[in-house]
């Protein structure tokens, strides 16, 4: 047994500023989150310049946290995972500077992670990747079916063409009034009601593995508007349990199609709305069908974001000999196939 490895991983892309410890990739030392959803909560979304400031004022405290609940000092890290991008621009800047600063100051090698590679390789804190495998991405940015073949080789198949169904779902949140971020609130609506109101299903072409939730956005809206028109009331329950049964249908039908056309080995769910019961428990069910696909499916707290998950990505790259310098950067618009 050679010495353990262990990564840090840092993660502030959007409104979580994040640092976790990872030992030999699979393991968490720790894993600290600071939330800013209370700061964002009464403008209805993210804004990106508090996001920023927020990252300032928590990040060497986060730091600090991490390496305190691991047990370990700056001196036992072989190297620092940093979400390089996609994200807020501004955001990033944070972490990226601050991981930048730390590996300069203690001398530890770098290495820049993709957020969506994260939170594929979140699956890997809770079993060993077998390949090929099938990812669904679906987070509050990205819908999207992944291929891997191979270690950090990522292949998408399928994204949507206009809204990330997290998106979809902050929206309809808040078309019912209620508080960002929306996600969670619908799925729990959405086990209280029934699908009275068949929503559409966008499907698109035949042989597509793309995704289209801005038609489905826009019935819920208009569905609850004509109601308010004619004075009639429709009950939220089941208007948030016909939308994500419309969702759900969609997001594992072509997930099942796809899993059964590339052969893969393992299913993976990834991104937080991965969190979703009711889509957690329509893929248990789902792959039932089909024959040796182990469904693997990371627990809440790993579904959104996180620094775990980068630092368990980072610790794949780290030892595929990946490095960043110094010249790292934040980008906002990084495509998942760097890593490739
Ligand atoms: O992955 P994530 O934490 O951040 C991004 O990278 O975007 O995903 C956040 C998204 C939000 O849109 C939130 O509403 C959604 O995940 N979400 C959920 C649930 N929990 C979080 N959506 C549906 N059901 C949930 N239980
Ligand atoms: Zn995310």
């Amino acid at each position: 047994m050679g010495k353990d490895r262990i990564i840090m991983g840092v993660e502030t892309s959007c409104d979580e500023t994040a640092v976790a410890i990872i030992k030999n990739g699979k393991e968490i030392l720790s894993n600290v989150v600071a939330s800013q959803i209370d700061s964002h909560k009464r403008f209805g979304g993210v804004v990106p310049e508090i996001a920023s400031r927020h990252h300032v004022e928590q990040v060497t405290v986060v730091f600090e946290e991490a390496l305190k609940q691991a047990g370990v000092s700056y001196e036992e890290i072989d190297g620092i995972a940093v979400t390089e991008g996609p994200g807020l621009v501004g955001a990033l800047l944070i972490g990226v500077n601050a991981a930048k600063a730390i590996a300069f100051a203690h001398n530890i090698p770098l290495v820049g992670v993709h957020h969506i590679a994260g939170h594929i390789y979140a699956n890997r804190l809770v079993a060993d990747l077998k390949f090929p495998l099938l990812t669904l991405v679906v987070s509050g940015g990205h819908t999207e079916l992944v291929v891997m073949k191979e270690h950090g080789h990522f292949e998408v198949i399928g994204e949507t063409r206009d809204d990330a169904v997290g998106e979809a779902y902050d929206k309809v949140a808040r078309t019912l009034n209620l508080p960002y971020p929306g996600g969670p609130h619908i799925d729990r609506l959405a086990y209280e009601g029934e699908d009275t109101l068949s929503l559409p299903r966008a499907w698109l072409e035949e042989d597509s593995y793309d995704f289209s939730f801005s038609g489905l956005k826009s019935a819920v809206i208009n569905t609850v508007h004509n109601a308010e028109q004619r004075g009639e009331q429709i009950r939220p329950q089941d208007l948030a349990a016909s939308f994500q049964a419309s969702v759900i249908d969609v997001l594992v039908t072509k997930t099942i199609k796809a899993a059964k056309a590339f052969g893969v080995k393992q299913l993976l769910l990834a991104g937080g709305v991965a969190a979703n019961k009711g889509l957690r428990a329509a893929i248990e069910v789902a792959v039932q069908e089909l024959e040796e696909v182990e469904l693997v499916i990371p627990p809440l707290s790993l579904c959104t974001d996180n620094a775990a998950m980068i630092g368990a990505a980072g610790s794949v790259f780290f030892e595929k000999g990946q490095r960043a310098d110094l010249a790292l950067n934040g980008n906002p618009g990084l495509d998942l196939t760097i890593h490739n």
